[in-house]
């Protein structure tokens, strides 16, 4: 089993902010519409929001797609077969990751992918220690870019890349699709696709699993610009921005922004940047989709549909791909 400083063999120097990420996101903030990435959400504080947010009774998303993997996973394992390695991009769920890892039979490797360091090793050290015969072999590194990956002990028989949660929605249609190349890239030949996407539904449902009335949301929200003070000396003052997350109909994604109590000046390193009073930032699109849009995208990079399973108000939905 793997210890934490055998993990580190893996890690690469990607959680600190870079002269890149400085421009990406001064570029962001100099756009028409000021944008964020949502990947500054999930430092460990985000990450821990999140999890709380999971939790929330307004959001059904995590507790669908829980349900439906309880109920499922006897046929999404023999689906996938014995000795798959199973990478996960993003490492945020431990729930839904221990159901596969219970039943997955004779699993190579189980190698999580996550941007932030701390929580992918919290979580890989956690789980090689609840499941000893299953190597742990984290990654720390940007998903969206082709990354290598560790070789098992065990030659796998096939990838699987799992992507639950949803988080497909919170890229672009056009950036979705160059993820779902590098999936179809990391799967390899003969690799599968294991991925959670949220329907489209009424406005009430998705604008309620947004703005939920603990605030947990417009916390994690605004815990963005906490996570930006820090990684690149900037000077936001939270308490002069605000949450709001609307459903944006046409488009099929909710909306999520940090609006501006004023007319106010930040300094992020060298650079300075103007926000009037009412202006939005935005932080997130979470898109939704429906099985039949989704499966054309997916088909588009060469996954071919082989199931799918709802809950019965087909809330939410978890599909199984495979490639040549
Ligand atoms: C982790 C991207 C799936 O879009 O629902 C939760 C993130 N944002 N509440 C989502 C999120 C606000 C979440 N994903």
């Amino acid at each position: 089993m793997p210890d934490s400083v055998e993990h580190a063999a893996y890690l690469t120097e990607q959680d600190d902010a870079t002269a890149d990420e400085f421009a990406e996101l001064i570029d962001g903030l100099n756009q028409p519409l000021k944008t964020i990435s949502p990947k500054y959400f999930y430092d460990e504080r985000g990450s821990q929001l999140f999890e709380r947010i999971t939790e929330l009774p307004e959001y059904y998303l995590t507790r669908t797609e829980l349900s439906i993997m309880d109920r499922h996973i006897g046929e999404m394992a023999s689906l996938i077969g014995p000795t798959a390695s199973l990478i996960e991009f993003g490492s945020g769920s431990s729930q839904k990751i221990r159901i596969l890892l219970a039943h997955l039979v004779d699993l190579a490797a189980y190698v999580p992918v996550d941007i932030s360091r701390e929580h992918l090793v919290a979580s890989a050290d956690a789980l090689a220690a609840d499941y000893p015969d299953i190597e742990v072999l984290p990654v720390a590194a940007d998903f969206t870019q082709p990354f290598e990956l560790p070789g098992p002990a065990v030659m796998p028989v096939r990838n699987i890349v799992y992507f639950p949660g949803s988080t497909i929605g919170n890229f672009s249609p056009e950036a979705a699709l160059d993820l779902l190349e590098v999936m179809h890239h990391e799967a390899g030949t003969g690799g599968g696709l294991l991925i959670g996407i949220d329907l489209r539904k009424d406005r009430g449902t998705l604008e309620r699993a947004y703005n939920d009335a603990g605030g947990v949301t417009a916390e994690f929200n605004l815990n963005v610009l906490t996570h930006l003070n820090r990684a690149f000396g900037a000077d936001f003052d939270r308490r002069a921005f605000r949450h709001l997350a609307e459903y944006n109909d046409r488009d099929g994604r909710i909306e999520m922004y940090l609006v501006s109590e004023k007319d106010q000046t930040v300094s992020i390193g060298n650079a300075k940047v103007a926000i009037a009073a009412g202006e939005r930032i935005l932080t997130e699109h979470s898109h939704k989709y429906d099985l039949q849009d989704f499966g054309a995208m997916t088909a588009r990079v060469g996954f071919r549909p082989v199931r799918h399973w709802t809950d019965a108000d087909e809330m939410f939905a978890v599909c199984f791909f495979e490639r040549d």
